[in-house]
């Protein structure tokens, strides 16, 4: 086989065999397959696309390049949720001890991030002593046990997604629906999934800014799921503006306790009941979504999600009075309040802007080496649809510098106000199954 034939056949909108795929991937992991031809390649699938087929085979072989994580001494039936990000999107710090606390296993492997926010882990870290530094045995028996663990990312898990994405970001094939599809689902299935809740974002804040490019790319992932026999579905959720209130990681973080305890902001809240009520459904814990949600309802008012959310940290060295005292948790020196300007309606919440505002404090990261700031951030007073007095707060700035003009102007621009009245927008788009 020689990987000029294969480029050329799918210039030419032929379908790869499976045997073809699995002698490129292997290729380009081991080095055989220069940048140069992977790139041709990538670009060709990009206009040509890829059949469901050629899809499955694609994340099979990404999958198989590397290390996969056995979570077989897990008892239970192991769903893993993914998102496709946004901004201020705390469900992950919510679902996972929402769904252990009604017996789901939770065993999660996460990152730190990259963006407006750091990732879970991050976020976990702004509780004085939590860590993730514990071994895979540690790690299942700590699922075993309180039904939730998470470490941080371990092993060789797909290089050849690894070494592609890379080359995809700098070749401007980063979007296509198969490319991302098998990038994403080949991640999760070596992480150990036995089922997998995907929810995918739409809106400004997304990667997928249109509901049809959303709808595409969930139900390209959840066809490849059925065809590697995972159990998956998909729910389509509006990024339009910021899920919750919270941007930053200490106030997600208090942000998630209150949601776990019911108070939390109603989208928030929402979205985490319905994709918690397909994870547990799932799970086999719930022989309806109707049974699963009042599950999650009743652990959200009875304490045990908060519970449970609890034992985890504390068995990873956190130190849980921040529970009950989140002002334990770190805090900025500054908290400044965005003044509106005029009477109104908000219209708009740019919410990729917004993002960057935060990132600006010093809560996300620019490039993987630059540091980042846990107490900083931004909390939102006003959500689209809500009507705004001249003299009120829109946001309050939590910074660790006095000097926020920049942050402010950014704010300003990308939260619109105007005098007729807007409807909130759409939670939850579609389903897909
Ligand atoms: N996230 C991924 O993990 N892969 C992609 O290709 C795009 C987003």
């Amino acid at each position: 086989m020689r990987m000029v034939d294969l480029i050329a056949k799918k210039r030419d909108g032929q379908s790869l065999t499976n045997e073809e795929i699995q002698f490129i991937m292997n290729g380009y992991t081991n080095g055989d397959i220069p940048d140069y031809q992977m790139s041709a390649w990538a670009m060709a699938v990009f206009f040509r696309g890829m059949t469901e087929e050629e899809t499955a085979a694609l994340t099979l072989a990404m999958v198989h390049s590397g290390e996969t994580i056995d979570l077989s001494k897990i008892e239970g039936i192991k769903v893993d949720k993914h998102s496709t990000g946004g901004v201020g999107d705390t469900t992950t710090l919510v679902l996972g001890p929402l769904v252990a606390s009604v017996g789901v296993p939770v065993a999660k492997m996460s990152g730190r991030g990259l963006g407006h926010t750091g990732g879970t882990i991050d976020k976990l870290e702004s509780v004085p002593g939590f860590h993730v530094e514990i071994n895979n045995d540690q790690f299942i028996e700590l699922v075993n046990q309180n039904k939730i663990a998470v470490i941080g990312q371990t092993g060789n898990l797909t290089p050849a997604d690894k070494k592609l994405y890379a080359l995809r970001d700098v070749t401007a094939t980063v979007n296509s629906i198969p490319l991302i599809a098998s990038s994403i689902m080949s991640k999760k299935i070596a992480a150990g999934a036995d089922a997998i809740v995907l929810d995918v974002k739409t809106g400004a804040g997304a990667f997928m800014k249109d509901l049809e490019d959303a709808r595409a790319l969930a139900e390209a992932m959840v066809e490849i799921g059925k065809r590697v026999g995972r159990k998956t579905m998909a729910i389509i959720s509006d990024m339009s503006q910021p899920l919750g209130y919270a941007i930053g990681n200490a106030l997600e973080v208090k942000e998630a306790i209150d949601t776990l305890k019911g108070e939390g902001p109603e989208d928030l809240q929402e979205l985490c009941l319905v994709l918690g009520s397909h994870m547990v459904y799932l799970a086999e814990k719930a022989a309806s979504l109707e049974e699963a949600r009042a599950m999650l309802e009743k652990a959200m008012q009875d304490g045990s999600a908060l519970n449970t959310f609890k034992k985890f940290l504390a068995a990873q060295g956190g130190d849980v009075s921040v529970i009950d005292d989140p002002s334990k948790l770190p805090q900025a020196k500054y908290q400044i309040e965005l003044i509106a300007q005029e009477d109104g309606y908000v219209t708009e919440i740019v919410a990729d802007a917004v993002g960057t505002a935060a990132m600006l404090l010093g809560a996300g990261r620019a490039t993987k080496e630059s540091s980042i700031d846990l107490a900083v951030g931004l909390v939102l007073r006003k959500k689209i649809g809500d009507a705004v007095h001249k003299g009120e707060s829109l946001v309050t700035i939590y910074s660790n510098s006095e000097q926020v003009d920049e942050v402010k102007n950014m704010l300003y621009e990308n939260i619109k106000i105007t005098p007729e009245p807007v409807q909130a927008p759409t939670l939850i788009y579609d389903k897909i199954l």
